[in-house]
């Protein structure tokens, strides 16, 4: 079994009615490069007040333009950067401004994969110890029957252990980056765009694959994606970001049918199908097409 059951979970489990993911009117604000040197240069107001609510078990989407905050707000929830204002809650903890010693809890619960897997797994480490890492990381060292187990459960043989990133595509790559982001029994799940830098043919396979195992596992799923169609496919309900500000929030099958908001509705009408999004076609490609 890649993971225990619940009642194996030991306290601080969460309250069915209380979300697993707390964002609390959070804004990020990057200084920005000096262009002169008589005026003072204005920050970059990546997240500008977002709010939101994940509850244990959900699929999340989270869907806006390239340069909208989406990346920026998944690592604040993972405590990879911290917000200039505002509170983030995860599992019942205020993480806002917790020293890292005191994140280990995040650090096996919540796990992540990015979009781009070749950077994301050190080329020199044989695949077996990508996996182990996490767990060897917390000093909880992963046994080879633990391993193999993860290989089998992202469709990988089990002697893929013994080589190395380059030697696999980039749809195998990432997913080593499943099978290590499992490792450590996570119960959320973030992926950041984990399809969108793999090759057409595998992106339904892959995204299958992460959806299946959100499933089997029971985990928590918050799922960044630049298509809404994407984000269809997989999650139950959405929030649409537009310039560091979420805008829109609902059931995913309601924002695509009965969209609120006029950029919800400009990104619905302009929506690729999924096989087209699959292919590569991009919402902000068509976007770009319409206003040609
Ligand atoms: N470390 C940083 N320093 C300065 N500016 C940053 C930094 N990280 C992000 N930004 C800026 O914040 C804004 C939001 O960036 P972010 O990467 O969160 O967007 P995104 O929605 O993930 O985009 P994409 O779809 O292209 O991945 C952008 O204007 C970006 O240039
Ligand atoms: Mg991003």
């Amino acid at each position: 079994m890649l993971n225990p059951p619940p009642a194996d979970r030991g306290p601080g489990e969460p309250g069915v009615s209380e979300p697993v993911i707390r964002v609390i009117d959070v804004r990020r604000d990057y200084p920005r490069a000096r262009t002169s040197l008589l005026k003072a240069t204005p920050p970059v107001h990546a997240l500008r007040g977002v709010s939101l609510e994940v509850q244990p078990g959900e699929r999340f989407g989270i869907v806006g333009e390239s340069g909208c905050g989406k990346s920026t707000l998944l690592r604040i929830i993972a405590a990879l950067d911290r917000p200039t204002s505002g509170q983030v809650v995860v599992e019942g903890t205020d993480i806002t401004r917790l020293p890292e010693r005191r994140l280990k809890f995040l650090r096996s619960n919540l796990q992540l994969v990015f979009q781009d897997p070749m950077s994301s797994l050190d080329p020199r480490m044989r695949v077996r110890d990508i996996i182990a890492e996490p767990l060897v990381v917390q000093g909880h060292p992963a046994s080879g029957a633990r391993v193999r187990e993860l290989l089998e459960a992202v469709g990988l043989s089990a002697d893929a252990g013994d080589r190395y990133p380059h030697q696999f595509s980039g749809g195998q790559r990432q997913r080593i980056s499943i099978a290590r982001a499992l490792a450590p029994r996570p119960r959320i799940l973030i992926a950041d765009e984990p399809v969108s830098a793999l090759d057409v043919s595998v992106r339904a396979q892959v995204l299958n694959l992460i959806s299946d195992l959100v499933d089997e596992l029971n985990l928590t799923l918050v799922f960044v994606s630049h298509d809404l169609s994407v984000i269809k496919h997989v999650c139950d309900r959405v929030a649409v970001m537009h310039a560091g500000s979420v805008v829109e929030t609902g059931p995913t099958g309601q924002v695509y049918a009965t969209p609120t908001h006029p950029y919800t509705r400009r990104l619905v009408s302009a929506i690729p199908t999924l096989p087209r999004a699959l292919a590569g076609a991009t919402t902000s490609d068509l976007l770009k097409g319409a206003a040609e």
